[in-house]
């Protein structure tokens, strides 16, 4: 939005001990896990949430704020006097709520509209990438019935469906059956006017999270999600069941490709550009046989629940960190990690993710968030209260129980124990999550 007025980027400052405030923005499990991690930093005194969920009201100050409603959340910001905010997911982020936090002056963890289009439109990102010349599939941009056959000709099968629109991971559909590819490339064409067909890229997931500004960028643990609903990676794909770091796909040799083929390209790109990016760039990995790495997507926001295996591994200040970015200090900065493993495993409501049930009570024997020793965490996602202190779930990722460990078969122990001290009808996990590193 042109409001007129100079774009000047918000200036790092060195904040003494408890002086910080920060606005989380977000009601799900990464926010909790991103809430969690800031307020363990010494320089953070207060941690709003909007509009949070009843996990992060435990920790911090939930208030009852849509996301999408971008002026109320400007408007929270400078209320509070935050020194930043930092944004957990993407359709605020592409309609502008980092754009108008720089306009108030307030720093921002995420990037501006035009940086968020990298996830906002998928067809936005893939031709940035054919720019650039980073490694992904092959597409054709379907605008006419007429064009369906021969673009499905054209890729072998399982055919890629993609409508550009952000569906959280849901709208994408990925098949075998030509009849089912052709409906579905039809489907979006009516409703969209266009669709995308993309080439099927083979191989194993991994999620790489890079914190980025216009003065450098540090990637975090690699991890892999679990995208689809049922066991053994079956079942239609969600916003992710279930997630562990460090993930060994991401060999040192892998991950050098990735900096170099990947990461280092994009970012002399988006350094390059007016208004400096600054936030986390996912990217989403395909590592094929060889240990070549390919770009199946990027967001432009912390994963979920890839955050939850991520954050905790972050052995420095989370807060400087995120502060450094939304500043564009993050050169002078060195995040450091732990040698520990992370597991989490997400309860989601029966009928997730094509309709899920809402509004039953949760039963947690194990406590609510966290056991004493910080190497356990229940992470709430749709969780709430309803009259008073009854807990109730909101949403179709209710939870993710976390379990951080020396190893990640014993992270593992940890999730899946967690897991079995709740009870929420007609709920579901898988109780497979790791299996490939496993
Ligand atoms: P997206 O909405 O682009 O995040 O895609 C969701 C999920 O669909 C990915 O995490 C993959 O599991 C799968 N997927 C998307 N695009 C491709 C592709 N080109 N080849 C193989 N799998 C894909
Ligand atoms: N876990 C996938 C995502 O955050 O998009």
């Amino acid at each position: 939005m042109d409001c007129g007025i100079t774009y000047v980027p918000p200036l790092f400052r060195i904040f003494t001990m408890e002086e910080a405030t920060v606005l989380v923005v977000g009601g799900g499990g990464r926010e909790h896990a991103l809430t969690m991690g800031l307020i363990a930093s010494p320089s953070v005194g207060e941690v709003h949430v909007a509009p949070g969920n009843a996990g992060t009201s435990h920790v911090a100050t939930n208030h009852p704020i849509s996301v999408g409603d971008i002026d109320a959340i400007v408007g929270l910001a400078l209320s509070l006097g935050c020194d930043l905010v930092v944004v957990g997911p993407e359709g605020p982020l592409v309609d502008g709520l980092a754009d108008q936090l720089s306009y108030a002056g307030v720093p921002c963890f995420g990037p501006h509209s035009e940086g968020a289009n990298l996830e906002g439109s998928k067809l936005y990102a893939k031709k940035t990438m054919q720019n650039l010349g980073i490694p992904t599939g092959g597409i054709h941009l379907i605008n006419s019935v007429s064009q369906i056959d021969s673009a499905l000709d054209d890729f072998s099968p399982p055919w890629v469906v993609k409508r550009d629109v952000l569906a959280g991971g849901k709208g994408v559909v990925v098949t075998s059956q030509r009849d089912e590819a052709y409906s579905a490339l039809s489907e979006g064409l009516t409703i969209d006017g266009f669709v995308l067909l993309e080439e099927f890229l083979s191989g194993e997931e991994a999620s790489m999270l890079v914190m980025l500004d216009e003065s450098g960028w540090v990637a975090l643990p690699a991890s892999q999600d679990h995208k689809r609903v049922g066991e053994g990676d079956t079942g239609p794909n969600t916003g992710g069941m279930g997630a562990y770091a460090p993930a060994p796909i991401v060999t040192k040799q892998v991950r050098d490709k990735v900096y170099s083929r990947i990461i280092k390209p994009m970012h002399d790109w988006l350094s390059s550009q007016e208004k400096p990016y600054r936030g986390c760039l996912y990217v989403g990995l395909m590592i094929d046989e060889s240990g070549d790495p390919y770009v199946v997507e990027y967001n432009v926001r912390f994963g979920d629940p890839e955050t939850q295996v991520t954050v905790p591994l972050i052995s420095s200040d989370l807060f400087e960190l995120l502060y450094s970015v939304a500043t564009g200090d993050l050169a002078s900065h060195n995040p450091t990690f732990t040698s520990a493993h992370a597991m989490t495993v997400v309860l989601a409501s029966e009928g997730y993710p094509e309709t899920p049930r809402k509004g039953l009570p949760i039963k947690i024997e194990t406590g609510l968030i966290a056991h004493d020793d910080g190497g356990a965490f229940i992470h709430h996602a749709g969780t709430k209260y309803v009259e008073g202190e009854k807990l109730v779930s909101s949403g179709g990722r209710v939870l993710a129980c976390t379990g951080i460990a020396p190893s990640l078969v014993e992270a593992r122990e940890l999730a899946y124990s967690l897991m079995d001290g709740i009870i929420l009808e007609g709920s579901h996990y898988r109780t497979d999550i790791g299996f490939r590193a496993l």
